[in-house]
């Protein structure tokens, strides 16, 4: 417990560095929204201001079976309950995307062929109905619309976009804006920082904004590199979107540390070679526990570096950026610990503050002491 005390008792906190330029959310597990954690219970709750759901309100988790009856509430009930007592602003991710949507939503009643256009578009609107009309007024921002574009900026060929056609996204926000008008409705995609997939968005966008689809806020994944994007790049993207008149949200940010994920596009060779062990190989496989394998105190301060430099871009753009939420609370229960460990966020897997939570603090402070 003396650690996850060190962890809460950190001043000031992200939430308190953060708070007269946008809010600070981490995404959460079940184990987190049943307050079973221990260890990131007390760290949620001291640093952050805001939560979005891991998995719980996907397709797949909330509405694994057709019809009425089909619906899973509990656990999304449960994690709306927890940021609300912890008054916390919510976000709702994700109602319209290619992954992590059960079967049944594309085949019709026979179960053998795909449904036809009518009819997806109806379970389209129930779905969003039911639980976006479900937490009405509680839910304040959602991500309609999930990675509908390829990396070349032209629409990914999802079922969506197979069976429906083009407008699937315009559709999408309608009906959310029909089950709540006062939600804050986000096209939500990653690697748009890279310049194709960027002018995809922004074409995009303009489309839906020339047919008047109700569309608030362009949220960026920013599943980060060591080496990638720059601030620079950062700032371009955040820039393009708020110059279509939408707000921007940081939406899953982490910077992946493992030397196999940074795709030859790091300059620093040796950079890659003081961390073998993060080579894509099972984890048992290596011996490796995952709990206690520390980041080489080197590869440390280049996270810091980066994440001070990606929370400079935020910064800059205060005016338009109005979340930035972290994808996991402790490098333990970050989605890139698959067969590798992985070090990408700001507390370590005992819950403990690294050097990159300092420098993101240190940010703020010197963005504030430099106006
Ligand atoms: C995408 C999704 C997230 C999550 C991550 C991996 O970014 O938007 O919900 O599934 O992949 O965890």
């Amino acid at each position: 417990m003396a650690a996850v005390f060190a962890a809460c008792a950190t001043e000031p906190t992200l939430k308190e560095a953060y708070k007269n330029n946008f809010l600070i959310g981490v995404a959460v597990n079940t184990n987190q929204i049943f307050e079973h954690d221990q260890r990131g219970v007390p760290i949620i709750k001291s640093q952050f201001n805001s939560l979005s759901p891991e998995n719980v309100l996907k397709w797949g988790p909330i509405h694994p079976h057709p019809g009425p009856d089909g619906y899973n509430f509990g656990p999304a009930d449960r994690y709306v309950e927890f940021g609300e007592s912890n008054h916390m602003t919510l976000v709702g991710h994700t109602l319209v995307w290619h992954s992590q949507t059960p079967q049944w939503v594309f085949l019709a009643d026979d179960g053998t062929n795909t449904v036809d256009r009518d009819t997806l578009l109806q379970r389209m609107h129930d779905h969003i109905q039911t639980v976006v009309g479900r937490y009405r007024g509680r839910i304040k921002y959602w991500d309609v619309v999930n990675e509908a574009l390829a990396e070349d900026g032209t629409l990914r060929k999802s079922r969506w976009l197979k069976i429906i056609g083009e407008d699937y996204i315009a559709k999408a926000f309608e009906y959310a804006h029909e089950a709540d008008p006062n939600a804050v409705l986000r096209y939500n995609d990653f690697s748009l920082e890279n310049p194709l997939k960027r002018n995809g968005a922004v074409e995009l966008v303009k489309k839906l904004q020339a047919q008047g689809v109700p569309i608030h806020a362009v949220g960026l994944q920013c599943h980060a590199k060591l080496d990638w994007p720059t601030a620079e790049q950062e700032s371009d993207t955040i820039d393009a979107f708020a110059k279509l008149g939408l707000k921007v949200a940081i939406t899953e940010l982490d910077i992946d540390t493992s030397a196999s994920s940074q795709q030859n596009r790091s300059a620093d060779i040796s950079l890659n070679g003081q961390d073998q062990t993060n080579a894509v190989k099972p984890a048992a496989q290596l011996g490796i526990n995952l709990n206690t394998n520390r980041l080489p105190d080197s590869v440390q301060q280049v996270l810091a570096q980066r994440y001070a430099e990606l929370f400079g871009a935020f910064l800059k753009h205060r005016d338009a950026v109005t979340l930035v939420t972290f994808w996991g609370v402790t490098d333990g229960d970050s989605w890139l610990n698959r067969g590798r460990r992985n070090h990408p966020l700001l507390f370590d897997r005992n819950g403990q503050p690294k050097p990159a939570f300092d420098a993101v603090i240190k940010a703020a402070e010197e963005f504030h002491g430099s106006k």
